[in-house]
């Protein structure tokens, strides 16, 4: 056939060649675009893709590069004299600021925060007498005036039980005693806690720097246990003071034994120590805390009120003495930090927490003051959230947790300051500024043609803490009401007063 075919004619031999040229040359086209998009195409394209891979890790590398050297972080600088090594406890101290952005660095950085767990004045004095502006001491020099035992305990007020400092008040203890022969009495020294109960002739009347407290008989008892109340405070002046105490939470420990049959040779029935009773394992307080989820403070309350008691009052009378203790200590505390810290008053505050005893009626009696409470949550992991609120909440208080992004706690340009606080915010009595004439009369001082620069920065420190205290309560200056007396107050104290009650005119949502 095809032979035959073949030789029929010649045109069409020639149309046949150029007919199978062509549908060679199809074919090749179809062969080329078949290879070219099965395997060129995805060669270029993987290519491609490669190249991006590899510019792409480039970039990111080269940004990652950046970033850490252009992300500067706010710095805090760890102190601990006793185990230098050791920061286990501080480790939700370390835990909130590192969430808030600080990096840790020690005293040869440019640091923004000292963080220290023990006294850090003696040791590190000269480090420390002349702090940058940016500056802030997590201690007032002088606090011992608050935290020492026998300072504290030796103070006046009826919300402290009586006490003498031994040998000094021998004479008046023996008085005492003579008039109300029932007492018992607990015998204490700043570097231990002696704590068992001793009658009058058990003490040792002659132990230099210790001192004889009264023991509170009758306590008020959850559950037959007896307990104590840690409220956390914070200062974040001297000079004029500014007083804050946590209200979010407080911290309840119970002694670990019922308290009565009293036996005194049994300390675990009166003394709360390191393995006391936390609250949910108090029958009365469990389902509150645990069950229905409220604050330690809250589950107390409640139970309070189901035995047709008001808890009110006793919190106010813990607010109150925090307040008057602190008022009666500001002065010897400015003495400290004026002779040794010239002019740098304004880079300490103090975390403390005032624990109290309860007596049946209610009525609280203040026993200590820690500097650098335990806040560690290994023995009690369900602490953690207390510590670390009471921590958050204090780091916003004071401006370390601030809303714009910073490099360090220096501050910024004058827009950037004025963005946050401005001289607005801080005018006050408009009335009374209208009148003034010159700056001798005390009021005028706050009016703005009158601010010295101590003034606008007392002033914007004030407003800070105003707008950023969160679940703090402010104890002093106190809640503004009429007719308030300020003259038994310092100058600084009343100036600062004398502002909350103008911006209170002017804003009721600053009278307390
Ligand atoms: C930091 O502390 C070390 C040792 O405690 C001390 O030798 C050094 O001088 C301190 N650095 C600064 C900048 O004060
Ligand atoms: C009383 O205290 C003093 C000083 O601390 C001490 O020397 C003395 O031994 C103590 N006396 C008793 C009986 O414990
Ligand atoms: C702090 O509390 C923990 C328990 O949560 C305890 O183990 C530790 O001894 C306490 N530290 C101090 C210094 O009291």
């Amino acid at each position: 056939m095809t032979q035959v075919k073949k030789p029929s004619t010649e045109v069409g031999q020639v149309k046949r060649a150029s007919l199978s040229d062509r549908l060679l040359s199809t074919k090749v086209k179809v062969l080329a675009k078949i290879i070219l998009s099965v395997f060129v195409a995805p060669a270029i394209l993987y290519g491609l893709f490669f190249l991006f891979l590899r510019y792409q890790t480039q970039l990111t590398r080269i940004e990652i590069k950046q970033v850490s050297v252009k992300e500067k972080r706010p710095v805090y600088w760890l102190y601990n004299a006793r185990e230098p090594q050791s920061t286990g406890h501080l480790k939700h101290v370390i835990r909130v600021l590192e969430r808030l952005g600080f990096e840790r660095g020690s005293n040869e950085s440019d640091w923004d925060l000292l963080w220290a767990h023990d006294y850090p004045f003696k040791n590190l004095y000269s480090q420390l007498y002349q702090p940058k502006p940016h500056q802030l001491i997590n201690h007032f020099p002088g606090c011992g005036y608050i935290t020492n035992k026998v300072d504290l305990s030796t103070s006046e007020g009826d919300f402290l039980p009586k006490s003498f400092k031994i040998p000094e008040d021998k004479d008046k203890l023996l008085e005492f005693v003579e008039k109300n022969p029932e007492k018992t009495f607990v015998q204490k020294s700043n570097a231990h806690r002696g704590i068992k109960i001793q009658r009058v002739q058990e003490l040792n009347l002659t132990a230099v720097g210790s001192f004889v407290q009264e023991f509170i008989e009758r306590p008020y008892l959850v559950d037959g246990f007896k307990f104590d109340i840690g409220i956390y405070t914070v200062v974040t002046s001297i000079d004029p003071l500014r007083v804050y105490a946590y209200k979010g939470d407080v911290l309840f420990r119970f002694c670990p034994v019922e308290y009565y049959p009293f036996d005194p040779e049994n300390i675990d029935k009166y003394v709360v120590g390191d393995d006391y009773l936390p609250i949910w394992n108090v029958p009365s307080l469990k389902n509150s805390y645990t069950k229905l989820g409220l604050s330690m403070k809250e589950s107390f309350d409640t139970y309070v009120r189901s035995t047709g008691k008001d808890p009110q009052r006793m919190w106010d009378a813990c607010f109150d003495a925090i307040k008057n203790v602190l008022l009666q200590k500001e002065a010897q505390i400015r003495d400290v930090v004026e002779k040794r810290f010239r002019g740098t008053r304004r880079n300490f505050f103090e975390l403390v927490r005032f624990d109290f005893t309860v007596d049946e009626n209610l009525d609280v009696f203040m026993m200590e003051a820690n500097m650098s409470p335990n806040l560690s949550s290994a023995h009690y992991p369900p602490n953690q959230l207390l510590y670390e609120q009471v921590l958050y909440n204090l780091f916003s208080l004071i401006g370390l947790a601030q809303r714009t992004r910073k490099d360090s706690l220096k501050p910024g340009s004058k827009e950037e300051r004025d963005m946050v606080v401005a001289d607005k915010n801080l005018v006050v009595l408009p009335e009374v500024c209208s009148e003034c004439e010159d700056c001798f009369k005390v009021e005028c001082q706050l009016c703005r043609f009158c601010f010295t620069d101590d003034t606008r920065r007392i002033l914007t420190q004030t407003y800070w803490e105003h707008q950023n205290k969160m679940d703090y309560l402010r104890l002093f200056p106190p809640v503004i009401k009429k007719n308030m007396v300020l003259k038994d107050y310092s100058l600084r104290n009343q100036l600062l007063v004398r502002w909350f009650q103008g911006k209170c005119e002017l804003d009721p949502t600053w009278c307390n």
